[in-house]
C-alpha cells in the first residue's frame, strides 16, 4: 500500500498569501509559453543580457582561422559564455554534452563561400533541435538579397516549427557585399524579422542610429561581432551596443582570433554583465593575458 502519511499531515496552505504571478523580463516575450520563456531564460540570464560565443562559421567558410580545432580552441572558452552558437555537426562531434551553456543551433545553410550566399534552405528539422536540447535555432535572413523571399520562407518555416516545440528562433540579418550596413537598412531588416515572429534578432552595430534600430525592434537585439578589430575597438563596440539597448552580443572572430581568447571573452563578459567601461575591460584583457594587446 502507498505511504499516505504526508497527505494526512498536509497543513501548510499559506491561505493568507495569494499565489504569485511571474513577470517575464525579456523584451517582447511576456506572452510566450513556458518552454519558450524557459529557453530564453537560459540564453539571457537574470539580468536580461547574454554573452554568446559564435563559432558556426564553418558551415559556409570551412575551417576559419581560430576554428581549426574547436576542441582545443573553443571548448575551453565555454565556461565564460552564456550561450554557444554552433552547428549540430560540431556540437555532436566536438562539444562535450556536459556543458551547461544555452545552445543556439545554426539551422539554415546551403551555399559555401564559392556560391551565392543568400540561396539558403532549412538545414535541420526542429525535432533534432529538441533532441540536442537547443535553446534556440538561428536562421539567416537576406533582406534585399537575391534570395530574400526564400530566406523569409526559411524563417517562417522554422518559426512555425519552433512554436510546435517551444524553441525560439534567432533571426540573423545577413548583410551581402552590395548592401549598405546602416541604421536604415538594419532597422528595416530587424523589424521584418521580428514581424514574422522571430523571438530574438541578431544584427550588426552601426555608429549612427543603433539605438533606433533597437527601439524599432519589438524583441531583443543581439549584436553580431563581425571581422576582427583592435581589442579596444571591439570592446567599445560591445559597450556601445549594450549601452544603446542591445540585450547582448554574439561574437566570434573578435574572440577566437585573439592571441588570448580566454582573456577576451572575460573582458566582453565584463561589459555585458558587469557594466565595465571599454577602458576597464581593456585593462582586464591585458591583466588576464599578461599585457597582450592583440
Ligand atoms: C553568422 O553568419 C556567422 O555564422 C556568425 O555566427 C556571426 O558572423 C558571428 O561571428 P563573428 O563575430 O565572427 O562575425
Amino acid at each position: 500500500m502507498a505511504d499516505l502519511e504526508g497527505n494526512i499531515n498536509a497543513k501548510d496552505w499559506g491561505t493568507d498569501t495569494p499565489q504569485r504571478s511571474w513577470d517575464f523580463h525579456i523584451k517582447g516575450a511576456g506572452q510566450l509559453d513556458f518552454g519558450m520563456q524557459h529557453r530564453l531564460s537560459r540564453i539571457f540570464g537574470a539580468d536580461g543580457h547574454t554573452a554568446m560565443l559564435a563559432f558556426d562559421h564553418g558551415y559556409f567558410q570551412g575551417p576559419t582561422s581560430g576554428l581549426e580545432r574547436i576542441d582545443l580552441n573553443i571548448v575551453p572558452l565555454a565556461p565564460y559564455a552564456d550561450a554557444l552558437m554552433a552547428t549540430r555537426g560540431v556540437l555532436r562531434s566536438v562539444i562535450p554534452a556536459s556543458v551547461d551553456n544555452a545552445l543556439v543551433l545554426r539551422s539554415t545553410g546551403g551555399p559555401s563561400i564559392l556560391k551565392e550566399l543568400s540561396n539558403e534552405r532549412v538545414a535541420m528539422e526542429m525535432a533534432d533541435a529538441a533532441r540536442i536540447d537547443a535553446a534556440a535555432v538561428a536562421v539567416q535572413v537576406f533582406i534585399g538579397g537575391e534570395y530574400e523571399t526564400q530566406s523569409i520562407a526559411n524563417l517562417n518555416a522554422q518559426i512555425d516549427a519552433g512554436y510546435r516545440y517551444g524553441i525560439p528562433v534567432l533571426g540573423v540579418t545577413a548583410v551581402g557585399k552590395e548592401l549598405a550596413r546602416d541604421a536604415r537598412y538594419l532597422g528595416l531588416a530587424t523589424r521584418i524579422i521580428a514581424e514574422f515572429g522571430a523571438q530574438l534578432v541578431k544584427t550588426y552595430y552601426v555608429e549612427e542610429g543603433f539605438d533606433q534600430v533597437v527601439a524599432g525592434c519589438p524583441v531583443p537585439i543581439i549584436m553580431a561581432g563581425g571581422k576582427k578589430l583592435p581589442v579596444i575597438d571591439a570592446l567599445t563596440m560591445a559597450f556601445n551596443a549594450i549601452d544603446q539597448g542591445a540585450a547582448g552580443v554574439d561574437m566570434g572572430r573578435n574572440i577566437f582570433q585573439r592571441s588570448n581568447p580566454t582573456a577576451m571573452i572575460q573582458a566582453v563578459r565584463g561589459i555585458v554583465h558587469d557594466g565595465l567601461a571599454p577602458a576597464q575591460a581593456l585593462e582586464l584583457y591585458k591583466e588576464l593575458s599578461n599585457g597582450a594587446e592583440d
